[in-house]
Parts: C-alpha cells; structure tokens; sequence
C-alpha cells in the first residue's frame, strides 16, 4: 500500500476537533450582529495577558501591525535605528520601514537567532531599539539583549509572531520588551482563521493609546485627538482564538514530542539542528534543521511525498525592496550561509511517530549517499 503524503501544514485536522465550538461562535457573532470590536475582542485580550503574564494586550489585524503600531507608540520614527536580523519574516524589517525608521542588520548566531555580540557591534548614537526574533519558537537570548538595551538606553522590541507560548526561564516570551508582537496568522501556533496580530506590554498607558490609534484616533464615535489607522481584530477571529488558546499547550507539547523524535533519529553527522539551551522551553512553530544539498534534499523528500519549506530562502537584506538600504552579500555571513542550508520539516501536531521516523528516515538516506 502506498504511503499517505505527509502534509507540512494540516489546518483541516484541527478543524475536525473544533467543529461545533466554531459553529457556536459564528451562530452567536451572527446572531448578535455584533462584529467589530465587542465582548469576543476583549475577552481574548483578556486571555492572552494572562496566558503571556502580562499587563494588556492589544488585539490587531496582523503581526505587521502589531509591530507597526508597537513601534509608533513607541515614538520609534523617522531617523532613528533599529537592530534587527535579516533572516525573518519579511515583516519584521518592513515595519521598521513602514514607520520610517532605519534597519540596521546583525548577524546570528549558529541557532538562527540574533547574536547578542553582533548587536554590540552595531549600536550607534541613533540606535533607537533592538528588535529581536524568536525565529521558529527558539528564543533569542533575552538576558543578554536586555542587558544590552538598559547599557544602552535603547529599547528593546521582541518580534514573537513565531513564539506564542516559548519561554525563557520561566518567563513568556513577548513579555521581556517594551513590547511583544505576536502574529495569529493561520499557520502559527496560535493561529486564527484569517490574518490577525496582538501586542503584548506591561505599560497600560501605552495599551489604551494603542486601542484607539488602531481605530482611526478616535477616543470616542467622534473625537480623534491622533491620527490613526485601522486594525481591529474582528469578533470572530478573536473568538477563535480566545478557543484555541485552551487547547494551545497541548497542541506545542504534541509539537515538542515531535522534535524530540526527530532530534532522536536524525543523523548528527549530516544534519544540524541547534540543541535547547538550558532554561528554554522552545514551541516548535518550525522544526528547522541545516544540511547540505538542501535544495537536493528537498526535492528526494518531494518525490517521496514529503512537504517541507524554506524560512526563508533570501535573506532581507538581499532582497530587491531592501537594495536602497546599501546592504549587500557579504555584509551578514552567518545569515547567508544559514540561508542555502536551512531546511523546516513538517513537525505539527497531527503527524504520527511514524510520519516522524519515515521523514526523519529519508532525510539520513539521501544524506548519507552523497
Ligand atoms: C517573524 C515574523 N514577524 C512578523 C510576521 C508578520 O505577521 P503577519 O503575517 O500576521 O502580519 C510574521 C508572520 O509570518 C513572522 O513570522
């Protein structure tokens, strides 16, 4: 009998548990007519500050935003510089672009994150903030980086659109920042049925700024003291995911069960993938591995009915939106070679022991015969 395809997302099995919850909130927000900005909305926000142990969270439209309005409310704006990596999300670069601010890039270290040294290195007189990335669930080491920040009087910003639920000794991440940014777009963790974001922060006062920049300014149905866009979360996203965040551990310790295989049976000889530091509970929003031939790889794996991704082929700094920035190859090393190497392997929370040990099989074969 053949083998069933192993998928490297599969939305459609979560669906299958939550059917009648998800029929329940769409029948109540119809039936309500209430769709915009009620009970649900604050209700998540509510959920989340609790679930991150902090003081509010705002809920938006997408982690863009969360990053975009974070960083206004911040007073982070034109001419002042932030640290960040190159090797994330798209996202993570364009809001420091979107609010007018300049990027400027370090380099990581062996596990993808940012290294704490590579920031040293690159903060000036304008150095306005430090944006790290959890990158795949993996936490930066935020010690370090906090430390850096408070040397420096620079704020620190923490881009966890991949990391609802990591924690650092114990702390969440998201809560280590002036602010946390979380993305609950539908392949992450905590995802939602469509785009959506929040923004985690212990400064309350800053929260209730936020609310209303993210509805045009206004303070009430008429009066707008500040300009503002608009990025509500609608009702039904956040009803979602108020939803899904109770059964969001149990889906990241599925997640965890599953690297823990990998890690068990892949080949330490051809295959690297950074070992947890102590103190790091890390969620496995991807379970990325750096090899040789990945591109070969990937394809053996596709004619064995095997998805994978890339996160993320190109790094920022080479793309051809960023070629004003003056960066070029060469200037971010680590990041670029990472980049013809990385390789994320399907690790969600419906695969079996067997899809693990089958993928984890294929990828020692076709390493160990090169
Ligand atoms: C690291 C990172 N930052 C920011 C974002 C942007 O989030 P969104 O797609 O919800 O705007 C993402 C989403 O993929 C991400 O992975």
């Amino acid at each position: 009998m053949k083998r069933a395809p192993v998928p490297y997302v599969d939305l459609q099995s979560s669906y299958k548990d939550e059917r009648d919850d998800i029929i329940a909130i769409v029948d109540d927000i119809f039936g309500s007519g209430q769709f915009l900005g009620n009970k649900h909305v604050a209700k998540f926000e509510a959920d989340a500050a609790t679930a991150l142990d902090v003081a509010q969270v705002v809920a938006v439209d997408s982690g863009t935003d969360a990053l975009v309005l974070g960083m206004g409310a911040l007073g982070i704006g034109p001419g002042d510089e932030v640290i960040t990596p190159p090797n994330s999300f798209l996202a993570s670069t364009g809001a420091i672009i979107q609010i007018g601010a300049i990027p400027v890039f370090a380099d990581v270290l062996p596990d993808q994150n940012i290294d704490p040294d590579a920031v040293l290195k690159a903060v000036t007189t304008r150095t306005k903030a430090i944006m790290a990335v959890h990158l795949s669930g993996r936490m930066a080491e935020m010690d370090r980086l906090s430390e850096i920040a408070e040397e420096h009087g620079v704020l620190l910003i923490e881009d966890a659109a991949q990391a609802m639920g990591s924690s650092q000794n114990g702390r969440k991440a998201g809560s280590f920042g002036q602010i946390g940014c979380f993305s609950t777009h539908p392949v992450k963790n905590l995802g939602a049925a469509g785009d959506g974001g929040f923004i985690a922060t212990n400064d309350v006062e800053m929260a209730e700024q936020i609310r209303f920049t993210r509805r045009h300014g206004l303070i009430d149905r008429d009066t707008a003291p500040t300009w503002g866009i608009v990025s509500r979360m609608d009702e039904l996203q956040a009803a979602i995911l108020s939803l899904r965040l109770t059964t969001l551990s149990g889906k990241i310790e599925r997640r965890r069960a599953n690297a823990a295989l990998y890690r068990d049976c892949l080949d330490p000889d051809h295959v690297f993938h950074a070992p947890c530091r102590d103190g790091d509970y890390n969620t496995f929003h991807t379970f990325v591995v750096q090899v040789a031939e990945r591109d070969k790889l990937r394809q053996y794996l596709s004619d064995h009915d095997v998805s994978t991704a890339i996160h993320y082929p190109v790094p920022i700094h080479l793309q051809p939106c960023a070629r004003d920035l003056g960066w070029g190859l060469g200037d971010v090393p680590v990041v670029e070679a990472q980049a013809g190497r990385i390789l994320s392997l399907p690790v969600h929370e419906h695969l079996s022991e067997n899809d693990i040990k089958f993928v984890a099989d294929t990828v020692n074969h076709f390493l160990s015969n090169i």
